[in-house]
């Protein structure tokens, strides 16, 4: 089913008070696109690796598909995936270990994220080609009408002006509505054994 574009929606740079939309949209796309709620024992469980950290860290490169006061969608980069990761441990890690501390599994997806928060992915060799990586969620009303390729299109211009040379970025693998989403705007299918990658040059 296609969505009407909506006039009224409009593209603005995230700001601190949206910290909870963040969360929540992760949240209600974090099941390979569509509501992982029923999946997760705490709402903030996925928007603390997937989405808060970057619109505390990187907030140059945070942007939100509004309706009035409403956010109906995110788009979230870090320009130096290595940096990024460095500062998380720094910045962010401890703190969220502290939220979590005594949490323990109850619903299916709460312990790979628990995990993560204890031990995060770290790539410690700069990737070189693609430097940068992104992540882009709409909720359901504000899908198919033509919002998610602005939004990519904004965050790859701030990415451009910041002068990174590639963007790459990771999909669950049963997640085809994206995979096609990604390959008809412009990324190339760049996936290995275990992991299911997109990238794009942006120079
Ligand atoms: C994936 C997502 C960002 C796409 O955004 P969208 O607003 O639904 O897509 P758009 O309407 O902007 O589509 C842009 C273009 O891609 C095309 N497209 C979209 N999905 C496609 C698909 N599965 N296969 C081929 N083309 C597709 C559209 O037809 C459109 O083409 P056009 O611009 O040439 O007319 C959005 O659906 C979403 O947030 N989904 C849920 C969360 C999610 O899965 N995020 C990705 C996690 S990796």
């Amino acid at each position: 089913m296609t969505n009407e574009p909506r006039a009224a929606y409009r593209i603005r740079r995230f700001e601190p008070h949206d910290m909870a939309a963040l969360y929540e949209i992760c949240l209600l796309t974090a099941d390979s696109g569509v509501d992982a709620s029923a999946l997760y024992s705490d709402r903030r469980l996925p928007g603390y690796i997937w989405a808060a950290p970057y619109g505390a860290l990187e907030p140059d490169f945070a942007f939100l598909l509004a309706d009035g006061d409403r956010v109906l969608g995110y788009v979230v980069a870090a320009p130096d995936t290595v940096a990024f990761e460095a500062r998380l441990e720094r910045d962010w890690w401890p703190k969220v270990r502290a939220e979590v501390a005594g949490m323990t599994p109850q619903k299916p997806l709460d312990e790979g994220v628990l995990r993560r928060i204890a031990t995060p992915e770290r790539h410690e060799t700069a990737l070189q080609d693609y430097p940068a990586h992104l992540h882009i969620n709409l909720l359901p009303e504000a899908q198919s009408g033509g919002w998610g390729r602005r939004m990519i299109e904004t965050e790859l211009d701030a990415l451009r002006r910041a002068g990174v040379s590639g963007v790459q970025l990771g999909v669950s693998p049963d997640n085809e509505r994206a995979k096609g989403f990604y390959s008809h705007v412009g990324f190339t299918d760049i996936s290995g054994p275990g992991h299911v990658t997109y990238a794009m040059t942006l120079r």
